[in-house]
């Protein structure tokens, strides 16, 4: 049997209250890594803790938003306190927002940026001297197929995940040389509650997407990738196919989705 990577790992998760976040944490808890929460239901939280605190090796919870600079410092606080630092950073917190651009004002976007970009890429700012103490370093950013290409709908949420995209390419290779891994995850559609709390989505009935994958599928994923020290991870078999049909013939992806892209009131995949 392999060993287990993750045994008494000091892992941070956002957005650990539903969905990706949840089933990351039950996936850690599962290999006995120390689990820090984060979201802003933090009721969520505890119901979670408790269902997970007889297999994690440790279990803390900092409920608030993570846009808010004093929930990053209590994370921060937090680690310190009951370990004296963090192993893996997992920046999953997310929202997405529909609609075309044109009939939104700047709000929409900046609130998306807020919670997608901001927030994940000052968290990381506030962890980075601590993760540079860790032997073993990693900081994972869920991201989205659609961080690779846009569509129509979805131009603040693209916009969010290609900067999440970029920036993660950047970091990797300005901390390479520390050893600090950084990994980018590229869900397609999944089911969880995130079709339900899209910004500008009230006329989006819930709904969880055609041929979704499970959140859990997408967590093993992520585990799988990062015991095996990769630096991307594309998930799901059309999410591949929309990834490679763009880099690999990138006019006939234009057209392809101008011609036949999402609209929100049709499809809400993300
Ligand atoms: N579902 C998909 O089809 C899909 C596809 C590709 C990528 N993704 C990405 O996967 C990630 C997880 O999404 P999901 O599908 O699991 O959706 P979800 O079920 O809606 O989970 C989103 C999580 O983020 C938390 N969150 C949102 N805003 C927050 C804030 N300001 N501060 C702290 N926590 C916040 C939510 O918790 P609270 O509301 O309790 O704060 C929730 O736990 C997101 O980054 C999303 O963009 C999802």
């Amino acid at each position: 049997m392999p060993a287990n990577v993750f045994e008494n790992r000091r892992v941070a998760i956002t957005g650990a209250s539903s969905g990706i976040g949840r089933a990351l944490a039950s996936q850690f808890a599962q290999r006995r890594a120390r689990l820090l929460l984060n979201a802003r239901r933090a009721d969520r939280l505890v119901e979670l803790a408790e269902q997970l605190r007889a297999e994690a090796a440790d279990l803390q919870i900092v409920g608030g938003d993570i846009t808010d600079p004093e929930t990053r410092a209590a994370m921060l606080e937090s680690a310190r306190t009951h370990w004296d630092g963090l192993d893996i950073l997992v920046n999953n917190a997310g929202i997405g927002a529909l609609g075309p651009f044109a009939q939104a004002g700047s709000e929409r976007m900046r609130q998306v940026f807020e919670t997608n970009v901001f927030a994940p890429i000052e968290l990381i700012r506030v962890f980075l001297p601590t993760l540079r103490q860790s032997p073993h370093a990693r900081i994972v950013n869920v991201c989205s197929v659609l961080g690779h290409r846009g569509v129509p709908g979805k131009s603040e949420y693209c916009a969010s995940k290609f900067a999440m995209h970029g920036f993660s390419d950047a970091l990797r290779a300005e901390l390479q040389r520390e050893g600090i891994r950084v990994l980018l995850v590229s869900p397609s559609t999944t089911e969880s509650e995130f079709f339900g709390a899209v910004v500008d989505g009230a006329t989006l009935a819930h709904r969880e997407g055609k041929g979704a994958m499970s959140a859990a599928a997408v967590a093993r994923a992520t585990l799988r990738a990062i015991e095996r020290n990769k630096h991307e991870v594309i998930l799901s078999l059309g999410g591949k196919c929309l990834v490679w049909f763009d880099r690999l013939l990138p006019t006939l992806a234009d057209w392809a989705v101008a011609r036949f892209g999402q609209t929100p009131s049709r499809r809400g995949g993300p």
